[in-house]
């Protein structure tokens, strides 16, 4: 048996497949259209695994999908392909709705074919899930209850509102076409192979390296952060035994202020890696101009998908946040290679004016 997972060369679905890998018997077709954020450094521990099969292209492109599904004939398809950052989606909104909306039909599209032409009881087994984020429920203030499942959906920014408008045609075509769909809305993660331009592997490089570490705004803004390896094992449990058509929210439970997640890195490098000229690496916190429609809060309730499927995650956000400061530490190589000339570019487009 065989999955199709798409972006799986980025941080999420290069979690997922490395895990998958290691966890399950099946092969994984990985389809990538390697962005910036996509990198084939992660999966360097796959070369020679035959089990491991990368194609690289774009899930926009319906042909290519369609000969790919045709040849490999996957069982489930699990798409992670999206560009993902806000602060790039206020920069250009363009590549955010062409990917995440316009890609998504299209990758629809071409799910639906293949589907439709499936004998009947691979028809019925198959499954097309849908990774996406709690952003798409809008901003929650500090005394209201977290995210859950019915919550309207209220989009903010580009991203999540392209990210809304994929999770509605993905409803869509389950309701009219009875495409068997499943998607997950998950807060943010963090642990390995996380592209430095996301908060904490920014923080930790830049920290390491005696740059500021910029903080938007009063760095107040409350995020519900989930180590990465548990949104995998959700994905995989939903893939399992998820109803169709329903949506499950994804979450760890760990809500904490920007701030606070910031001094948690600088008090883990203070210990492990202790600044060579003395001084503490909270020093080099630097507050800048705020993120334009900065979302204040989010949070989840990850209640449905405990009490439906027995999903837990499970790592707190103090085990999680040291496991993902050691890697940093320990794959210095990785983070060499990630940060080459289009990662260079885009630090000097967002802070330079900022700092
Ligand atoms: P990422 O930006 O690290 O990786 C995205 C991957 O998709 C990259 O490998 C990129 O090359 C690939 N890609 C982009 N456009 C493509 C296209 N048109 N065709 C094929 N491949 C393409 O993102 P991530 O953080 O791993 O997020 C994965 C998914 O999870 C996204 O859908 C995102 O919306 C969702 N999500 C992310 C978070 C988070 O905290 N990072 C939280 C909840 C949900
Ligand atoms: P980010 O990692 O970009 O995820 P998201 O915007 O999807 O939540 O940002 C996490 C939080 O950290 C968010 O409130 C913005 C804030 N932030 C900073 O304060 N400074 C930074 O340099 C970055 C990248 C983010």
């Amino acid at each position: 048996m065989t999955i199709l997972v798409s972006g799986g060369a980025g941080f999420i679905g290069g979690n997922f497949v490395l895990d998958w890998i290691e966890l399950q018997e099946e092969t994984v077709i990985n389809l990538d259209r390697l962005t910036y954020a996509g990198n084939l450094d992660t999966l360097k521990g796959l070369k020679g695994n035959n089990r491991h099969i990368f194609a690289h292209g774009d899930i926009g492109d319906r042909e290519f999908v369609r000969e790919l599904l045709a040849m490999h004939r996957p069982r489930a398809v699990i798409n992670f392909a999206a560009e993902s950052h806000v602060d790039r989606s206020i920069h250009g909104p363009g590549d955010f709705i062409q990917t995440n909306v316009v890609g998504t039909f299209n990758l629809l599209e071409a799910v639906r074919g293949y589907w439709d032409g499936l004998p009947d009881d691979e028809k019925q087994a198959f499954r097309f899930l849908h990774v996406s984020t709690d952003e798409v429920y809008g901003t929650l203030s500090k005394d209201d209850a977290p995210f859950n499942e019915l919550n309207r959906y209220e989009p903010n920014s580009p991203y999540s509102a392209s990210k809304a408008a994929s999770d509605h045609l993905v409803r869509a075509w389950h309701h009219t076409y009875g495409l068997p769909v499943l998607t997950t809305n998950c807060s943010n993660n963090y642990g390995p192979y996380h592209f430095p331009e996301k908060l904490i592997p920014l923080v930790i490089l830049n920290a390491l390296s005696g740059k500021t570490l910029p903080i938007y705004g009063d760095g107040q803004q409350i995020r519900d952060w989930l180590y990465v390896r548990d949104h995998c094992s959700a994905i995989r449990r939903v893939l399992e035994a998820g109803t169709l058509g329903e949506t499950y929210n994804v979450g760890g439970w760990n809500e904490k202020p920007n701030l606070d997640v910031v001094h948690a890195i600088c008090a883990i490098l203070d210990e492990l890696r202790p600044k060579t000229g003395g001084g503490k690496y909270s020093d080099q916190i630097t507050f800048v101009k705020d993120r334009p429609g900065h979302d204040r809060r989010y949070a989840i309730d990850a209640g449905k998908i405990e009490r439906e499927l027995g999903w837990k995650p499970q790592e707190t956000f103090e085990t999680g946040i040291r496991k993902t400061v050691e890697w940093y530490l320990a794959n210095q190589d990785w983070v060499g290679n990630v940060t080459s000339g289009a990662y260079r570019e885009w630090v000097g487009k967002q802070y330079e004016v900022q700092s």
